[in-house]
């Protein structure tokens, strides 16, 4: 009862100093026409997820928030045990984004898409035979680390980093590691990122996303096609994840025909690229926002102690991560948080929002969730997902995030650059631009 008021108390107060700074700033922005950007940015989200676990944690509102996909009002649960209870009750809060998936492939679904069923088991099984998770050791993490160097090197102390680097490698891992190479890597980067805004980001259904993403992914069909052709019948010892799939095809495994080879792979190249661009520069950001985190992972940097730099660059993650929510459709009249005051009736047809980047910050589940405290343990973290659908890449994340940023910290006045370059571009979801500065080798 005691303990429990310990973190009760600190709870509430927390929230009612949130919802004042909030009032303060959302009438300063209002004033100053900015307010989309003050809750866009995770700041004032963590300040409204402050709130809401204190006095509302599970809400439902009649607004439909998403209008991307059929639903019939929007429920938002912001305590970790509600995220989870959500994100784990995978037969009543179903994905949405299958309507989405097969406009990408012109055809199938891709497993993101997929409820529980042979179908999503098969082929995730089929990808983890092609996606190896000792592959990330042993092939992407050298690739990774020589192509950041290389890049990083043959920068004269100024770098903008996501169009420079943390695009770039991502790129390179599809071409090199997945077997599938592109003479035009700009616009593979833009057909991924385009793909990903139109699946998950864009919840209005906006045509003005919705058509280049849906000509990205006709031109990302024909190259993926093209791969494949290539490779048919000319088995070969490669290691990488197409020379995979062709062997399983070759054996005759269920679901490996060239088409389900195609959507599979398009499925995990959108997943891929503007994923681990976005991760690596948010938490950049976020490190040099904060001289002693950023001394601390620059000094793991240059003594090549990766667990004490991923552990860094991850609880930096923390404070931005790529999606602050994760969202799915009641698929019928459920209750979640059931015998607590907290209980919350959901009707089928709700699209329930899932906040993984509040979960992170809830003072029930996480020891000082406001403290930059490098060394959580990792289940604390909820960076890619949760439950079934939990990222596959998430090995491939833990390994290359910190990686690609490795050769930048190790350098000596590392910086922003003057003025609005040296901050995210946030022009789209996705950072284009941020210029660092940093000393000549
Ligand atoms: C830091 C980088 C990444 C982040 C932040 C991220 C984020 C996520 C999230 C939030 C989900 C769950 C979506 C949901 O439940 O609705 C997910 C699933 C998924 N991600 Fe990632 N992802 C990253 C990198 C990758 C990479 C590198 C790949 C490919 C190798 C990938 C492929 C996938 C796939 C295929 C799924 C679906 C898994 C399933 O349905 O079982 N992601 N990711």
């Amino acid at each position: 009862m005691i303990g429990a008021a310990r973190i009760h108390l600190p709870m509430w107060w927390a929230g009612l100093t949130a919802a004042a700074r909030l009032a303060g700033a959302g009438f300063r922005a209002w004033r100053g026409g900015n307010l989309a950007a003050l809750l866009g940015g995770s700041a004032g989200q963590r300040e409204v997820f402050t709130v809401l676990r204190a006095f509302a944690p599970n809400i439902r509102l009649q607004r439909r928030f998403v209008t991307a996909y059929e639903n019939t009002g929007t429920a938002i649960v912001t305590r970790r045990s509600e995220v989870t209870e959500v994100l784990e009750r995978e037969a009543d809060f179903a994905v949405v984004y299958e309507p989405k998936m097969r406009a990408i492939t012109a055809g199938e679904n891709f497993f993101l898409g997929m409820q529980d069923s042979v179908a999503y088991q098969r082929d995730v099984s089929l990808m983890r035979l092609a996606a190896r998770r000792d592959d990330v050791a042993r092939l992407v993490l050298p690739f990774v680390a020589e192509e950041a160097a290389r890049i990083v090197a043959a920068a004269p102390g100024r770098l903008d980093v996501p169009d420079a680097l943390t695009r770039r490698v991502p790129a390179r891992i599809v071409m090199r590691y997945f077997g599938l190479p592109t003479e035009n890597e700009d616009r593979l980067i833009e057909q991924a990122t385009l793909m990903f805004w139109y699946l998950f980001v864009d919840l209005k259904g906006e045509e003005s996303v919705s058509v280049p993403a849906l000509q990205a992914a006709a031109e990302a069909r024909a190259w993926i096609d093209g791969c494949i052709a290539a490779r048919q019948g000319t088995p070969d010892a490669a290691e990488d994840v197409l020379a995979r799939c062709l062997a399983l095809q070759a054996a005759g495994m269920p679901g490996t025909d060239d088409l389900a080879i195609r959507n599979n792979l398009i499925g995990l190249v959108i997943g891929l690229i503007p994923t681990l661009s976005k991760a690596a520069v948010q938490a950049l950001s976020q490190l040099l926002d904060r001289p002693e985190a950023l001394a601390a992972a620059q000094a793991a940097a240059r003594a090549g102690d990766d667990v004490r730099l991923a552990e860094i660059v991850f609880e930096a993650l923390r404070f931005d991560p790529v999606n602050p929510m994760i969202y799915r459709r009641a698929t019928r009249d459920v209750e979640i948080a059931r015998g607590t005051r907290r209980a919350l009736k959901i009707p089928a047809g709700t699209m329930v929002l899932a906040a993984n980047l509040s979960a992170m910050f809830d003072p029930m589940a996480m020891e000082e969730p406001e403290a930059f405290r490098p060394g959580r343990p990792w289940g604390d973290y909820m960076l890619w997902g949760y439950g079934m659908h939990a990222c596959f890449g998430a090995q491939i994340n833990r390994a290359v995030v910190p990686a690609m940023l490795k050769p930048l910290l190790a350098r000596g006045g590392l910086r922003r650059a003057e003025g609005e370059a040296g901050r995210i571009d946030g022009r789209t979801p996705f950072p284009a631009h941020m210029t660092v500065l940093f000393d000549a080798a």
